[in-house]
């Protein structure tokens, strides 16, 4: 008797600009499960902030952000164009918004505030419930979902990391310095890796990928072994 593969939650943490998402969508795609992009809910929160004034020049309104959140409602509907998800900020579509260097520039400091993450950490549990979703972020694994059947933590060298970041900025068109993405990159490291509430660190049960020197095909060969190994476990 063939017994029906279970859904699991696999998770994605790590350093900003590794190819998280990419890597992610792909193996979402390969398992015909829901991926899920967690650190656009904390970008469309930023977005929210900075068109209202409470955040800015790497400063976040903490009180003045806590006050608005009832009016901000995060919602995901499929994209024809992309085969994902895209992100609605009160149902305004803000899939390219949340991409901008403001906001990249602002995300940090949002994400420090502990009623924000509350919030959207209600959102991410909700969404994943079911299984048969990959999430990517940086808490996912330690505090989203600590008992998520695959953990995988993220990692590249600072300099490959910006270089890929720079690239990208440059084949969508969008200004692009390589040494401001290299500060950029840095900074936000440092503030999600200190921060007190749900700091970035990989989860004592997560397995490490450094892909500095991996092609994408090199890196789902390595996910293929590491999964049939888990789900034969189970
Ligand atoms: O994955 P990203 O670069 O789009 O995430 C943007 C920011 O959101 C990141 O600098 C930190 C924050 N973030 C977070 O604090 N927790 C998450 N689970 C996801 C993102």
């Amino acid at each position: 008797m063939t017994r029906k593969k279970r859904k699991i939650i696999i998770t994605v943490d790590g350093y900003s600009s590794c190819g998280k998402s990419t890597f992610a969508k792909a193996i979402a795609r390969e398992l015909g499960y829901i991926y899920i992009d967690s650190g656009a809910m904390y970008r469309a929160v930023t977005l929210f902030a900075l068109r209202r004034g409470l955040a800015g020049n790497g400063i976040a309104d903490e009180a003045g952000i806590l006050n608005a959140l009832p009016e901000i409602t995060i919602t995901f509907r499929p994209d024809s164009e992309t085969g994902f998800s895209a992100t609605y900020l009160n149902g305004e579509k803000v899939e390219r918004e949340i991409r901008d260097r403001e906001v990249s520039d602002n995300v940090s400091p949002v994400s420090t505030i502990a009623g924000v993450r509350a919030r959207l950490v209600e959102l991410q549990r909700s969404l994943g419930a079911g299984g048969g979703v990959v999430m990517d972020g940086r808490d996912i694994g330690t505090v989203v979902f600590p008992a998520a059947r695959l953990k995988i933590f993220m990692t590249a060298r600072p300099e490959v990391r910006a270089q890929r970041r720079y690239l990208e900025l440059v084949s969508k068109g969008l200004p692009a310095d390589f040494d401001a993405v290299m500060k950029n990159i840095s900074e936000r490291d440092r503030i999600d890796s200190s921060r007190e509430v749900s700091p970035l660190r990989q989860a004592d049960d997560a397995v490490v990928l450094d892909n500095s020197d991996m092609t994408p095909e090199e890196q789902m060969v390595w996910f293929r072994e590491l999964y049939k190994k888990r789900i034969n476990e189970s």
